[in-house]
């Protein structure tokens, strides 16, 4: 949700642009970039996306230091005036900023009072107003000033004609430096730092960076220096463009990375909480938002045929302000790709607060989230930058699911031959999905016909209902088709009333118990003149049929969502859609 870069060094405007390529996946409403030209900061910015930019930029522009923003429209609707960098009046300062500046209008009416125009609806032209209202004939100075007024989430990168350095401040966005040579970055995302540097610091909060040619210095907001250290990147996660769609991409890496994510896990050593504690938890929830809740909606009906305590998946927005109880007895994993979800860190903290234990479970151990944390586990997904998530849901559930049977173990409710059964069935599930991806273009002919329903229901029962609810996320958020999920015998209870020609239904039945349940309800909506299409390891008749390879019961949902994944893409891309930046989305969503 916006990214920002910066840079001292060498083809600085001509880095930030491609810089800004790689953190589009943050937003993509509009793009800008402020190079410091001689004794001057010139601005270029524009509405849309980094093309629209890219088009308005000189060629060749000399510069050694430029700042440079992608922008997820918070305050202020999208256009070029609300784009990012903003001048200072004087144009001495120029800034870009990555989160949400909580007293903006308390700052603003009393700059306003003092005579200042604004020329944005934005809050973060506020900072550039009081940088210039700050100044005192020293910049670090008149930073540190700025930042002690900020109330809110800021990653906010700064330049100015007054001195040769660029600045940053930082609370609560994510801020990463990296070092190369006598180049320094200042970015959004660690990937894209990576792809520069040879060293690489993770900013902590309420920290002034100052970057300059002795080096690089991090202060707190007193103005006291602060010790940051810096570590060398790992390749692996460096960022990617790729020719196609990445989605697609990232659903083709699935059996890979599922892999990896196993071993990832037992390379890490596991659960890493000692038994003496996890005996100790009455309760387990499972938190995260969109894509990552649904992972934690399918392990928890999954662990609770394993495990002898509540599991409860929670939205981590609704935690923060329910009364869900908490304690010493609460274990609670906090699911997030990205690490950086506003919701889930809040989530997180609360529970600290209250005195549970905390379990990171990312796809990016660096991330806001980690340090909230008490223990992370990583996903080992890999970079993801198509907005809609595929293979990090499919590592969610390896490494929640591995988790899961460690505390079975410990709670000695789970025996060694059902745990070997389950983590050896693991090794199984690469080439199960293979054969699903081998057979896409049967996917990509059931999407042909999905593409004109006028909507999309999802069913499933236990453990296949997450199932459904993810599938059907994926596909209204790249389609742009109106889709819900349902628990299959639910929909007597009133959606079927919506059921007619025009409408599809999609069936996931993977537990041979419920076989004939799930297709009673198939029927009845067929009856009612709805398309109905199965993902099932059976056959039903009067049905679409998307036959599932079979796996163990407990690892379904990392295989049956497969077909999900490749039928909402198929059907966003019949309907023209950018699968990739879905309208109105960001990847990373940092504001509550
Ligand atoms: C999934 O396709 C979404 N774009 C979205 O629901 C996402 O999963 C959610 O915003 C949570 O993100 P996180 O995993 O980075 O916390």
């Amino acid at each position: 949700m916006c990214g920002i870069f910066g840079m001292i060094g060498a083809n600085a405007v001509g880095n930030t642009l491609q810089a800004l390529k790689y953190l589009e996946y943050r937003g993509y409403d509009s793009a800008g970039v402020a190079a410091r030209v001689g004794d001057e900061i010139h601005i270029y910015k524009s509405a849309g996306r980094i093309q629209n930019l890219e088009r308005l930029l000189p060629k060749g522009v000399e510069s050694n230091i430029a700042i440079g923003h992608t922008r997820w429209a918070t305050h202020g609707a999208v256009s070029t005036e609300n784009a990012h960098p903003f001048y200072s009046p004087n144009k001495h300062f120029a800034v870009v900023h990555n989160g949400i500046i909580e007293n903006y209008l308390t700052l603003k009416s009393q700059l306003s009072a003092r005579g200042a125009k604004f020329s944005s609806q934005t809050d973060s032209e506020t900072v550039a107003h009081l940088l210039q209202s700050n100044y005192s004939g020293n910049v670090l100075g008149t930073v540190l000033a700025t930042a002690n007024s900020l109330v809110g989430s800021f990653a906010i990168a700064v330049t100015s004609t007054y001195d040769s350095n660029l600045y940053a401040i930082k609370n609560k966005s994510p801020l990463v430096v990296g070092v190369s040579g006598k180049c320094v970055y200042l970015c959004s995302d660690i990937r894209c730092v990576s792809h520069w540097a040879e060293k690489v610091a993770v900013t902590p909060d309420e920290t002034v960076v100052v970057v300059g040619d002795k080096g690089v210095y991090f202060f707190d907001f007193e103005g006291k220096m602060k010790e940051v250290s810096f570590f060398t990147t790992d390749a692996a996660e460096e960022m990617e463009q790729v020719d196609g769609d990445f989605m697609l991409k990232e659903i083709y890496e699935v059996p890979t990375k599922i892999r990896l994510a196993k071993e990832g896990y037992f390379k890490d050593g596991g659960l890493n909480i000692d038994s003496e504690t996890v005996r100790r938890f009455t309760r387990i929830y499972l938190i995260g938002c969109g894509t990552a809740y649904n992972s934690g909606l399918q392990i928890a009906a999954v662990a609770r045929k394993l495990i002898d305590i509540d599991i409860l998946p929670v939205i981590a927005s609704e935690f923060i302000y329910d009364s869900y109880p908490c304690g010493t007895d609460t274990l609670a994993l906090f699911i997030s790709q990205s690490g950086e979800t506003a919701d889930t860190i809040r989530a997180a903290e609360k529970v600290r607060k209250l005195g549970g234990y905390t379990y990171a479970v990312t796809n990016t151990k660096t991330s806001q989230l980690s340090f909230v944390c008490n223990k992370v586990a990583n996903i080992y997904a890999g970079g993801e930058f198509a907005v809609a998530s595929t293979k990090a849901y499919n590592c969610q559930l390896v490494t929640l699911l591995l988790l899961m049977l460690d505390i079975a173990r410990i709670r000695q409710t789970l025996d060694d031959k059902v745990y070997a059964e389950i983590v050896d069935g693991l090794d199984a599930l690469p080439m199960a999905i293979e054969q699903i991806l081998s057979n896409s273009y049967e996917i990509a002919t059931i999407a042909e016909k999905v593409k004109d329903s006028s909507a999309v229901f999802y069913i499933g029962r236990t453990c296949d209902y997450p199932t459904a609810c993810e599938g059907s996320l994926k596909l209204k958020e790249i389609s742009y088709i109106h889709s819900e999920a349902y628990p299959a015998g639910e929909l007597k209870h009133g959606t079927l009333a919506l059921m007619e020609k025009g409408v599809t239904v999609v069936a996931i039945s993977t537990d041979g118990e419920l076989k004939e349940k799930m297709s009673s309800s198939m029927n009845e909506v067929a009856t009612r003149g709805a398309d109905v299409v199965s993902v099932s390891p059976y056959t039903f008749q009067d049905a679409l049929c998307i036959t599932l390879p079979k796996v163990h019961t407990a690892l379904y949902g990392i295989v049956s969502v497969v077909p999900l994944q490749l039928l909402a893409y198929y059907v966003a891309k019949r309907l023209g859609r950018d699968v990739d930046k879905p309208r109105n989305l960001a990847k990373s969503v940092t504001v509550e």
